[in-house]
């Protein structure tokens, strides 16, 4: 991101404070970020702290004459220099941002930037984007705007499943916005669901990819002539609305992803089972699809919610998921597999038809077991042109996590894996919370314990750079660029 400029439009909700650390964390990855501030906005955060933290003064008005006037005066040719920056310049004494006076305008603010942030999105500014208004400073640049858009909502769940708010989201997809969020949690309101704005560290991956994407492959704007000549508004966002899914990095993609446990048949009422509760898995369905992906989800039983917009395929054992995922992958090739499910290794040989009974002078019956097939490997190994491009498996490890991994990572032929220490007192199964380590073929990244939204979102974001890599290499030389110059976790060496 370095010296990327960045537009981040505050709206004004609970979460507008965790967007002063989203100015922070991103200016850490060297980008030069300004912000606007709506009057919502200023009743939960101050525009002095906002400067304070992005280094330049933070905007609130929209009719501000000295700025016009100055916003008019960088058009002038003499002031072409000062234009092409745009207003926002990056290296300013003392390490600080300095403020080109000349171009912002509320028209030269997008021009300044090369991405536009809106985090929160509240559903006013939602509905505000979606019908053109623009009746202050936020909006107005909202609607002059010229550049990629990426919006983070944060709401109540009610306002976020009201009708209206999913007009309004679909209109600013199909117009070309990509979204990131909003994650399921408990709310400031104290009420549970979908709502909270996506964690800072997700939005700074989005970020990052928003940009490594445009650097990998300019895109025309939308309504212009793409290289066939044809109008490019939409039948990517058609889709996009359709499934009601974010506009993002993933667009276009199909991410398949198992989850949840297996249960094996003993006999008709008896089966062996396990602890997994499917909630990663589940989260990381609702992160690709929150990204733009098709998503498909091949869960084994749970008690979760299936997330909107996701195809489900509900199957109970790892024959049936193996049947079921080689079928999808068969119909649909996917771009990613994500295989979270906790298969059960083993399954009974021969379940009877009938109920064991017990019966009075009846021994305990030995169970014979044999061995599932592998999904992941059966998969990981299929030939180039079946085999989703980025395979991803889970390890769950009582003991020697790490090293358990890259023996599995090796073994069953996938490019990543998420590590996890499942270990009763670790609280993983059934937790809401996740501490991890990528595992991949450059070395090993300890993630900090996050919320498995938080885990799901790093990881499809992740995913969608290297994808941004194998289709020009850019995205993930940027990333290791960026990761020898600071690194996000602590980085281990490679295996
Ligand atoms: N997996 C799979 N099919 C199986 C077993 C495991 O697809 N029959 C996948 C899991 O979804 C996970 C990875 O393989 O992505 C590792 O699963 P894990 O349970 O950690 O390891 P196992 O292969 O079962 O090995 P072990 O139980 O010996 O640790």
């Amino acid at each position: 991101m370095n010296g990327k400029r960045i537009l981040l439009i505050i709206g004004g909700g609970i979460a507008a404070y965790k967007s002063l650390d989203l100015v922070r964390r991103l200016r850490e990855r060297g980008a030069v970020v300004r912000v606007v501030l709506t009057a919502g906005a200023c009743q939960f955060i101050t525009p002095l702290a906002a400067s304070v933290l992005s280094g330049q003064e933070a905007l609130t008005e929209l009719f501000d004459p000295a700025r016009e006037a100055r916003g008019a005066n960088g058009a002038n040719e003499a002031n072409e220099a000062n234009e092409a920056n745009g207003g926002i310049e990056a290296n300013g004494e003392n390490g600080a941002n300095e403020v080109n006076e000349s171009a912002i305008g509320h028209i030269g603010l997008s021009r300044a930037a090369d991405v536009v942030v809106v985090a929160p999105a509240t559903a006013n500014l939602i509905a505000k984007m979606a019908h053109g208004l623009a009746d202050d400073l936020a909006s107005a640049v909202l609607l002059a705007r010229d550049k990629p858009l990426l919006i983070a909502p944060a709401m109540n769940v009610r306002m976020w499943e009201h009708p209206a708010t999913r007009r309004n989201l679909a209109q600013v997809i199909a117009d070309g916005a990509k979204v990131i969020g909003p994650e399921e949690g408990a709310m400031a309101c104290g009420e549970w669901g979908p709502g909270r704005m996506a964690a800072v560290e997700t939005i700074v991956e989005a970020v990052a990819s928003c940009l490594s994407e445009r650097g990998a492959e300019p895109s025309p704007r939308v309504g212009q002539n793409d290289e066939n000549g044809e109008r490019r508004h939409n039948d990517h966002a058609l889709r996009r609305v359709e499934t009601l899914s974010g506009g993002g990095a993933l667009g276009g993609r199909h991410v398949l992803v198992t989850a949840g446990p297996t249960i094996e048949p003993i006999d008709p009422v008896r089966y062996i089972a396990n602890r997994s509760s499917g909630r990663q898995g589940y989260a990381i369905a609702r992160a690709a699809q929150a990204l733009g992906a098709h998503t498909t989800l091949v869960t084994g039983p749970t008690q979760l919610t299936p997330p909107r917009g996701v195809e489900v395929v509900a199957v109970e054992t790892a024959q049936e998921m193996l049947e079921a995922v080689e079928a999808r992958l068969a119909q649909l090739p996917a771009d990613i597999a994500v295989f979270a499910a906790a298969v059960a290794d083993w399954r009974p040989a021969s379940p009877p038809k009938d109920k064991i009974k017990k019966g009075p002078d009846a021994a305990p019956p030995r169970l014979a077991l044999v061995e599932n097939p592998d999904i992941l490997a059966t998969i990981a190994r299929l030939p180039t042109g079946r085999r989703p491009t980025l395979v991803i498996g889970f390890a769950a490890e009582t003991s020697d996590v790490v090293e358990n991994a890259q023996k599995k990572r090796r073994a069953k032929g996938a490019d990543w894996i998420v590590a996890n220490d499942v270990s009763p007192e670790r609280g993983v199964f059934g937790g809401a919370r996740n501490t991890v380590h990528l595992v991949t073929e450059e070395g090993v990244e300890d993630w900090p314990e996050l919320s498995k939204d938080e885990v799901a979102h790093r990881l499809m974001a992740l995913a969608s750079a290297e994808l941004g890599h194998h289709r020009g290499g850019q995205a993930q030389a940027e990333r290791r660029a960026e990761k020898q110059a600071k690194p996000r976790g602590k980085q281990r060496a490679a295996e």
